[in-house]
């Protein structure tokens, strides 16, 4: 009796870890954190070789990915990628996109490398769930990807120290977490986003042409300067239309008094009718010359 039983609380404890392993399989998917640092490796330079001396997949021990240089684990021995800290180890290339299948991945930094290019416009797809995000001290071109303010957990955003351009996308204030906020020395221009929790720490220095916020008012920019052409265009239109409308009423004005004056004068008749044909805008100032 005791052993059946005993081998019953076995057969289920089997299948519970058995459900367990499946779940985690799933949950973590630890393999695909394993492909991720691969593709990342294999997708960027690394002149020092920071990455090729530390990152060493044949090692297949549980958590051995935990061991590489920046890399840091939800638990040292599973193969979960919590962050990914390669600051200053002089990598080259693009944003690695291979990033997106550390799934579970809650901070990265790229900071003081020479990654350029642009920062990939669906950055909140390759790692939406980041509560920080460090790519300051490169050289990555182009606009900030509006995208970023589908990275609803980010509470630290640093991109300072590269090359952007192009205007803050206003969304970006719709981060509602966000703490940290960099963007100092890039060549950037436009207002900045208006941070809905306000207690965002923000820098902005050495830009193109910041402005909005603590920063002022934004001066008479190319969208003012199309709306004062847009009213000089309304202003022209509306004297054109006045004059038009006064040539009109002018017009025939002079031909009812055209008219009055054919009844009681037979030559004015006659004008009237050689006029016949010839465009109104004529005929009523010869009219009206005839006329006086
Ligand atoms: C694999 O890594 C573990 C932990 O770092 C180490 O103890 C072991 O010696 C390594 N095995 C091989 C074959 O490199
Ligand atoms: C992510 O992993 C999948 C397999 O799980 C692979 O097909 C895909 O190429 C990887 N994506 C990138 C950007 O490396
Ligand atoms: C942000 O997420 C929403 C909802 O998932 C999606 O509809 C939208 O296209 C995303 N925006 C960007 C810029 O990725
Ligand atoms: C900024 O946000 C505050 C609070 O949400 C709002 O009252 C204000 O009008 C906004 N300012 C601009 C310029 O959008």
């Amino acid at each position: 009796m005791a052993l059946v039983l005993s081998s019953w609380i076995f057969s289920v404890d089997v299948f519970v870890s058995f459900l367990l392993l499946i779940s985690c399989g799933i949950v973590y998917g630890t393999e695909t954190d394993i492909l991720c640092l691969k593709n990342i490796k294999n997708s960027i330079q690394d002149p020092n070789n920071y990455l090729t001396s530390s990152w060493n997949f044949n090692n297949n021990t549980e958590g051995y990915i935990c061991r590489f240089n920046g890399v840091e684990c939800w638990h040292p021995d599973e193969n979960r990628v919590l962050n990914l800290k390669l600051s200053n180890m002089g990598l080259k290339g693009q944003f690695p996109r291979g990033i997106i299948n550390c799934s579970s991945l809650t901070g990265l930094d790229l900071s003081v490398n020479d990654f350029s290019g642009t920062i990939p416009e669906d950055i909140s797809s390759l790692v939406a769930f980041v509560t920080s995000l460090d790519l300051s001290s490169n050289a990555f071109s182009g606009e900030i990807p509006v995208s970023l303010s589908n990275c609803t957990y980010l509470n630290t955003l640093k991109l300072n120290q590269n090359r952007l351009t192009g205007q803050i996308p206003a969304r970006l204030g719709t981060l509602a977490r966000i703490k940290t906020f960099d963007v100092s020395d890039n060549l950037l221009t436009g207002p900045v986003p208006n941070f809905t929790d306000g207690h965002a720490t923000v820098n902005y220095a050495n830009n193109q042409g910041l402005c909005g916020g603590s920063l002022g008012i934004c001066k008479a920019t190319s969208s003012s300067k199309s709306n004062t052409a847009v009213i000089a265009g309304a202003a022209v239109g509306a004297v054109t239309l006045a004059a038009l409308g006064l040539g009109v009423v002018m017009f025939f004005f002079v031909r009812r008094a055209a008219y009055r004056k054919k009844e009681e004068d037979p030559e004015g008749n006659k004008w009237a009718r050689s006029l016949k044909g010839t465009k109104g805008i004529k005929a009523s100032y010869i009219l009206m010359h005839h006329c006086t």
